[in-house]
């Protein structure tokens, strides 16, 4: 979170005062304006506010289509939550290389298509935007559904477009360490009514069908889901934290410019697949080895960090998949499925050598979009001091 203040606690008064915080039928309808807000904000046809990332990624995932018998292509370098959602949807996640610019890699991706792949899902890690152009063409080619995880990268665009509107449904995070933030929640962006449809059913499936009119103008059949339901509280929040999210992506932009500038020729910025739409919260910078990228992250002043070592961040770290341990019941486990009999991967920690070779000799510089102009200089002394 970056920024918050009175706005988000007027908002969140005038919910309390209202006795009446349940999303369907009550009198301040935040929710609902909060979906409205998104379609907006993001030109996007349909949205549903949600209790998580997580809830809205697997709420796609279900809604596309995908389950048993499928594979469903994911980064290396993503937060766990990426592949825990392909699990929770009964699906193998097939794990991908990132390139150059820690993003999904477009070849890996062709090299990992098989028959039984039914969906790609780019993580825009960092706030960097994944090569959208690209894995939207792989998709074409080869049928393929794209669910674009944007948790980490709450209004960022590539060529123009937000991030989590160019493929066939998106994911938004609003929990406490993203760019615009409720301490919790999440939001699914589609242009697809389908895909609407059956998630607005699966994200909350024993109230969806029982108040309200929220079926009227829905096509799918009822079946059981889950429970993602978002709160007025959450979202009387969340449409401040909108009202405040271009400005901070501005701001992390000009500041993680103005940095990159100042060090463009005595170092290695990792490239970006668009740097104007990136979302500016890290500085990544790229080093001859991994020694060398510690040494400028723990040097005095920096508080870098090395991604490699960002735990749940690295497929190799993700205990639960890497040990194929899909559910608590083993019958509802989707490693051990008939379906899947024949796609479990086989992972193994050196599956993605070039991620973990990239991630090694980066270093990330955290930006924080509040600097004033003799910060970021004291910043970029900083930074030449510990490149020399
Ligand atoms: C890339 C990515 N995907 C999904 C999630 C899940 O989001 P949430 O914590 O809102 O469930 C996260 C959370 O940090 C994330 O970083």
């Amino acid at each position: 979170m970056y920024r918050i203040g009175k706005e988000e606690i007027d908002a969140v008064a005038k919910v309390i005062e209202t006795k009446d915080f349940f999303k369907i039928n009550n009198s301040l309808h935040e929710a609902e304006n909060a979906e409205e807000d998104i379609k907006k904000i993001f030109d996007v046809k349909h949205a549903i506010m949600m209790t998580s990332g997580h809830g809205a990624l697997v709420s796609a995932l279900i809604a596309m289509g995908v389950g048993p018998g499928d594979e469903v292509i994911v980064p290396a370098y993503t937060y766990i939550a990426t592949a825990m959602a392909v699990v929770a949807a009964g699906a193998m996640p097939v794990i991908a290389e990132a390139d150059e610019t820690l993003t999904i890699c477009p070849k890996d991706i062709e090299k990992k298509i098989t028959k039984h792949t039914k969906a790609i899902m780019p993580v825009h890690i960092q706030g960097f935007p994944c090569n959208m152009d690209a894995i939207m063409e792989i998709a074409k080619k080869h049928n393929l559904l794209v669910l674009e995880d944007a948790c980490q990268a709450d209004g960022g665009t590539f060529h123009g477009k937000r991030l989590g509107t160019i493929g066939n449904a998106g994911a938004l995070s609003f929990n406490f360490y993203k760019i615009v933030s409720a301490g919790e929640g999440g939001a699914l962006l589609t242009n697809d009514k389908n895909i609407f449809d059956r998630a607005l059913i699966y994200h909350d499936s024993s109230a969806v069908a029982y108040f309200g009119d929220q079926l009227s103008d829905v096509d799918s059949m009822l079946f059981c889901g889950n429970e993602y339901r978002a709160n007025e509280i959450l979202s009387a929040i969340m449409r401040e934290q909108f009202k405040r999210m271009d400005g901070i992506l501005a701001d992390l932009r000009a500041n993680k410019k103005y940095i990159s500038d100042a060090i463009a020729d005595i170092c290695e910025i990792v490239p970006s697949n668009d740097i104007e739409g990136d979302c500016g919260t890290t500085l990544p910078i790229r080093f001859e080895s991994y020694e060398k990228a510690c040494a400028f992250a723990n040097a005095e002043g920096i508080n870098g960090t090395v991604p490699y070592d960002t735990g749940k961040h690295v497929y190799k770290n993700w205990t639960p998949i890497m040990t194929k341990t899909g559910a608590l019941n083993p019958l509802m486990d989707p490693f051990k499925m008939e379906a899947n009999k024949d796609i479990v991967p086989d992972y193994r920690d050196d599956m993605c050598p070039k991620t973990l070779d990239l991630l090694s000799k980066t270093a990330y510089i955290s930006i924080n979009p509040d600097w004033t102009k003799e910060e970021l200089d004291a910043m970029v002394e900083t930074i030449k001091k510990a490149l020399n």
